[in-house]
């Protein structure tokens, strides 16, 4: 199939497919059926059988359970390079695709977890730093909070932005945030919607293809991934993480572009601020120079590889450098303002915080035992913030940005009895919920042991990787 359009809306991710049934390559007899049995038995796909499969989808030739059975033998069977590539190649051009001008174009993608915001740190940080920064990000996922869920807490913060404004934005300010749309890899929507049902979704060529199809669309050429690992993340062992760090650089490279990949903690919830509003004072006090220091060294170390691989240090070291002067400067945090007030938003929350919406009540948890804390589990301090209203079960719940939690203490720390461990913010009518979930987390989530535990590094590893192609 020849690819020389770069623009496609979703109505053509349709009309393409039908195109390449008429190119020369896919007039071949491929089936369904054939292309499943290979798969299912370990064998690799090529280009044009993936094109024509993933097209046929959106064509008729391909039915959802056919789908869902190829989706099922890539789960069991896996995709190397050159398929995921493929699979990615045509997730990515089913949809609209931006192009930037210069090599400083560069864009952060966490794989997801708990109190996990440093994209409102480091995104005005490198745009600080001359680097463009053009962010398209998702809502919360599951346990898992949404940069666009975040970014709405700001009242009158506006997420969905037209394309033309999205680039003159970039272009011109160094720096747009904005939420997915339908005109992205609608591929990916189709495709993620049956994964979702099917139990195909913790399948590392799938989630590649989906990550990658939506990062590539953004026309950044440097990527810096943020791949986490531990309780609260997708992948929870760190030998699946790595897979999945590899697995995105390979796929990044082969699209020319610049890749870091960083391998992070998220066994307990990153800074101390989980729930929308919450997490976006944490992200200003750390622009400020203040707020929690895991969260703070992560943004500076993730901006670090971004204002490197944008080509404006030479190494990773100086661009964390960089990154730290913006800050102290004062220069990221006028970057935000300024970002807030161009999409919308009242800037003024950078100084007032009760302009955002905040929840009622507060409750502190205090510990009824001396020690140090061993773990704080991040899944379930996740998946009580759901239960608050701070995230959605169902893609059609309201979020509430006002509750959620503050935790005093991380792992390692001491604590005495009687100290506090946490706030948890919540509304008046949820003071009996709140009564069960102090119970669930003094007796699961938050350990506390006597002796002195060993604390994991917040980044594992980080690799860089320079494309040999230039995009
Ligand atoms: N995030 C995505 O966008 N896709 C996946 O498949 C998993 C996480």
């Amino acid at each position: 199939m020849t690819r020389d359009f770069h623009i496609l809306t979703l109505a053509s991710f349709i009309t393409m497919s039908q195109e390449s049934m008429n190119t020369d390559e896919s007039t071949q007899d491929y089936s369904a059926y054939a292309i499943i049995a290979k798969k299912r038995d370990g064998q690799k796909l090529t280009s044009d059988e993936v094109n024509w499969f993933i097209g046929g989808l959106a064509n008729g030739n391909v039915t959802d359970y056919q789908m869902s059975a190829l989706l099922m033998a890539i789960y069991l069977n896996g995709m190397d390079t050159e398929e995921t590539a493929a699979l990615t190649d045509f997730m990515l051009y089913s949809g609209k695709v931006l192009k930037f001008d210069g090599q400083n174009v560069v864009d952060k993608h966490s794989t997801g977890g708990v109190g996990d915001k440093t994209s409102f740190i480091l995104a005005p940080i490198a745009a600080a730093c001359d680097i463009k920064v053009p962010m398209i990000s998702g809502r919360g996922l599951g346990h898992t909070g949404g940069t666009v869920d975040k970014s709405e807490a700001i009242p009158g913060f506006k997420t969905s932005l037209d394309f033309e404004v999205f680039e003159k934005f970039v272009n011109e300010h160094g720096i747009c945030m904005i939420g997915q749309t339908g005109e992205i890899a609608p591929a990916d929507k189709k495709i993620y919607s049956l994964r979702d049902v099917t139990a195909t979704v913790e399948s590392i060529p799938l989630i590649t293809a989906s990550i990658m199809s939506k990062k590539l669309a953004e026309g950044a050429n440097g990527l810096v991934m943020d791949v986490k690992t531990g309780h609260g993340a997708f992948m929870e062992k760190k030998e699946d993480a790595i897979k999945l760090a590899d697995s995105l650089t390979q796929t990044g490279l082969r699209f020319g572009r610049n890749m870091m990949t960083s391998l992070t903690d998220m066994s307990q919830p990153l800074g101390n601020a989980i729930g929308n509003s919450l997490e976006i004072i944490e992200c200003i006090e750390i622009l400020k120079g203040n707020g929690p220091s895991d969260c703070r060294d992560l943004s500076l170390h993730l901006a670090g590889g971004m204002i490197h691989l944008g080509g404006k240090a030479a190494t990773l070291e100086e661009g964390i450098e960089k990154a730290k002067e913006a800050v102290t400067s004062g220069r990221a945090l006028k970057v935000f303002r300024d970002l807030i007030e161009r999409q919308g938003g009242n800037p003024e929350v950078c100084e007032n915080y009760d302009l955002l919406p905040l929840a009622k009540c507060q409750t502190e948890v205090k510990s009824s035992t001396d020690g140090f804390i061993h773990g704080i589990d991040a899944l379930a301090m996740g998946l009580h913030c759901v239960d608050l209203g701070g995230g959605r079960k169902v893609a059609s719940d309201k979020v509430d940005p006002g509750v959620g939690f503050v935790l005093n203490k991380k792992v390692g720390d001491s604590v005495d009895s009687g100290e506090t461990l946490l706030t948890i913010h919540h509304n008046e009518n949820q003071k009996e919920h709140v009564k069960k979930l102090i119970e669930d987390i003094l007796n699961k989530d938050i350990k506390i042991q006597k002796d002195k535990p060993q604390v994991d590094p917040l980044i594992f590893e980080t690799k860089i990787n320079w494309s040999q192609k230039n995009v």
